[in-house]
This record gives structure tokens, sequence and C-alpha cells, in this order.
């Protein structure tokens, strides 16, 4: 089994395009011949596992307060388009179940982004897992991710043989690189719009692909592609494959 992670991936599905992380989006990015997607997974108060990636309701959906205490009954009436555009009235927060679903049916690979609110790292892990266990057979094109160290060592230890990597956020934690060894991962994340060439030369001894986030300016994809960058989370994918020296 060899890991094929493209050189882009939709980002929250398409975010540029498509209320983010939502079935929408994840058409929208199949529809522009996008291989991968990522999104983010967290739980409703009754550990249902749902695409999202704020701990609070307000910016992207009519609801209020923290998902970690709202049933899924309640979220599912929650309105998730609107603060995009008008002609995304009406649009749902999916299920980690019907979001494999499209995937599946539109021959899509995923970056599923582990996104436990606070406390929940571990729980968020096990239930998406344990899901993804039922439905997804193409593990060359899965890949388990989280900048919770905790939520990538449920995936190591659930999923030992699956692919899996290592969020860094714009800070760096001072141990991330025995964190990175003590998790086994097959990729390391990193913030790619400020990040320096020193700390992408830091990675490249690694010798793991580099995948950086949240990249939609072509420019700054092609520089980094120079410096040795592997892969780019978008929402606008198409812009930035145009600044790819090579694409595939
Ligand atoms: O994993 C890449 C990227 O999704 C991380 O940032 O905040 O968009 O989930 P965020
Ligand atoms: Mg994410």
């Amino acid at each position: 089994m060899t890991l094929k992670i493209p050189k882009i991936i939709g980002h929250r599905g398409c975010a540029a395009y498509a209320p983010e992380n939502t079935l929408e989006g994840l058409h929208t990015a199949a529809d522009m011949g996008v291989e991968w997607v990522e999104f983010d997974v967290k739980l409703t108060k009754d550990h249902i596992p749902v695409l999202f990636h704020d701990d609070t309701l307000e910016r992207t959906t009519n609801g209020h307060g923290l998902v970690a205490e709202t049933t899924y009954e309640d979220i599912k009436q929650l309105e998730a388009g609107s603060w995009f555009g008008d002609s995304f009235a009406g649009i749902k927060i999916p299920t980690l179940e019907e979001a494999i679903d499209v995937l599946i049916d539109r021959n899509l690979g995923l970056n599923l982004e582990i996104k436990p609110c606070p406390g929940r790292e571990k729980e968020t892990a096990e239930v998406a897992l344990d899901i993804l266990s039922q439905y997804w057979d193409d593990h060359e094109r899965l890949l388990i991710s989280s900048f919770s160290h905790v939520s990538v060592e449920v995936a190591r230890d659930m999923a030992t043989d699956w692919y899996r990597d290592l969020v860094l956020p714009p800070e760096w934690p001072e141990n991330w690189a025995e964190l990175a060894d003590y998790l086994d991962v097959s990729a390391i994340g990193v913030e790619g719009n400020n990040c320096t060439r020193d700390q992408i030369n830091e990675l490249l001894a690694l010798k793991k692909p580099i995948m950086a986030y949240t990249i939609n300016d072509p420019d700054r994809a092609r520089l980094l592609q120079s410096w040795g960058v592997d892969s780019f989370f978008s929402d606008a994918p198409d812009v930035v494959k145009d600044g790819l020296l090579t694409v595939h």
C-alpha cells in the first residue's frame, strides 16, 4: 500500500466556492476535478460525528452556542449555507456518514481532520475512525490528521496501518519532531502562508510529504513548491493549480 496524496486538496470541501464542510462543497470539488478533499469532524453532544470547523455554531449557521453542547437532533435543524450566499440557503450540517457516501459516490480521496472540541480529543477520534472503518476501503486515498497529538495517537493505536499526519499550528510545539516520530506519521502539515524556508528545511529532514495549509495564492504555492512542499490545501484548487510547476 502506498499513500497517494495529490498536489492539491480541496480545503473544507471547496471553501471558496461552496459553504465549508458541506455536501455541496464535496460535490463542487468533484465537479472541478479535485482528487481529494479535506474536512473537519467533531462530535455533537450525543456523540454524532459531523462536519464542522468551529467549536461554536455562530459563524457558519443560524444556531448559537457550543457544538459539544448541542444534540444532533438540534444540529440537523440548523441552516449552514446562507452565511456564504443566498443560493446556498437551506444547506444542512452533514454527518460523517453522509459525507462518506458522497465521497465514495464521487470517487474522492479524503484527508479527514479530527477537530475535537476541547477535552474530546480521544472520543472524537474513536468515533470517527469507527465509522470510517465500516465504510472506507481505499486506504491509499485516506489520510487521518489532527492538530491534536492525542487524536493522532488514537489513530495510531486504533488503525495502525492507516496513514496519518500531525498538523502543526503556526507556533510549533518545541517537541514537534519527537511527536512526529512517536506518532509514526506518514506526512506533516504546516501553516503555509507565514512559514519560512528554514522551517520547511527542518520539515524536509523528516523525509515525509509536507502539506501546507491554507494556500489560495498561486505565487505562494509555487514558492512553497520550490522549497519542497508536496501538497497544498486550498479553498480555490483551480486558482492554486495554475501556480504550481508540476501538478502530479
Ligand atoms: O489540515 C489542514 C487545515 O484544514 C488546517 O486548518 O483550521 O482549516 O482546519 P483548519
Ligand atoms: Mg481542517
